[in-house]
């Protein structure tokens, strides 16, 4: 079973030619909405994977609320740690230029009251050997209440260590497996630049020194890991993308699941990736999530 505590939010979506700069103004050739938010798109990702899935987590009680649910709940994920409060429900407003690229702002709403109370009712309705995903977009002191919990219970857990906060690097201490992009890492590491070489060098030395399991990904260069002294590698599909929101999580969420049905962890990194890369070729982060039969098709 996997319980993902983290972010729901609804998606604004505005797609344009190319990305403003600073200070500019571009005219948008569409605009969308969709369900998002990095806790609720690992969880829908990892249910569509084919796992049990428990969402917490709050929304708002507002229009936003049932939409940015709706998908969850049309999949089958347990929605009971999920409570609504009088904050709105969290946003995020997302430009997606012409090459697949973006830029977000996530107000964070009801996400805002997450806290160590239901952290603790999270982790009291799970068991030994389950897996507990969590991400940086809920307050930091419910996730590290979450993490401390868990991992006294035996609950392996996974950090993805986005968004990138000031804390991340003492948070991403306290998890069995982190998962970071290459500038996430870089914060967590504490080295700046890397190259291939150093990115190898730190995964060696972390892992070494805290004993745990380290992803990182690589955008279009798949992900490299460590897991007990030895490095993996997987690479995703070669692709033209077409939105890249959301694409990480599915990562996350496909890579949680791999684990929790005892796949072989190199095996698990390959499906993430194949997963991740799949969800770049349709828009909206939830939307563009594949199902495990799409993932199978693709491997
Ligand atoms: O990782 C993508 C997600 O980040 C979006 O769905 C948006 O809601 C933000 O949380």
């Amino acid at each position: 079973m996997i319980t993902v505590f983290g972010s729901i939010n609804m998606d604004l979506i505005a797609t344009t030619a190319r990305l403003p700069k600073p200070g500019e103004t571009v005219a948008g050739n569409g605009f969308s909405t969709a369900a998002g938010g990095k806790g609720a798109n690992q969880a829908l990702a990892a249910r569509r994977a084919g796992r049990i899935v428990h969402m917490a987590g709050a929304v708002g009680r507002d229009g936003f609320a049932e939409p940015a649910l709706a998908l969850l709940k049309d999949a089958g994920t347990e929605l009971g740690t999920v409570k609504q409060v009088d904050e709105p429900t969290g946003t995020a407003l997302i430009l997606v230029g012409g090459d697949g690229e973006n830029m977000i702002a996530v107000v964070p709403g009801a996400n805002g009251t997450v806290t160590s109370a239901d952290a603790d009712a999270a982790i009291d309705a799970m068991s030994k050997g389950d897996i507990l995903m969590l991400q940086l977009e809920v307050p930091t002191s419910a996730v590290e209440r979450a993490l401390a919990r868990a991992r006294a219970k035996g609950v392996t857990t996974v950090l993805n260590l986005a968004p990138l906060i000031d804390d991340a690097p003492r948070l991403g201490r306290l998890a069995d497996i982190v998962i970071a992009n290459e500038t996430e890492f870089e914060r967590l590491a504490g080295q700046e630049d890397m190259g291939g070489d150093d990115r190898e060098a730190a995964l060696k030395q972390l892992n070494a020194e805290t004993g745990q399991t380290l992803i990182v990904t690589l955008g279009a260069d798949g992900v490299i890991a460590i897991r007990d002294g030895v490095i993996s590698r997987a690479k995703g599909l070669k692709i033209e993308p077409v939105d890249t929101v959301g694409a990480g999580d599915t990562f996350c969420g496909y890579f949680a699941a791999s684990l929790d049905e005892g796949l072989d962890f190199d095996v698990s990194l390959r499906r993430a990736a194949v997963a991740g890369s799949l969800a770049c070729l349709k828009q909206g982060a939830q939307p563009s999530i594949p199902s495990s039969a799409e993932v199978a098709k693709a491997l």
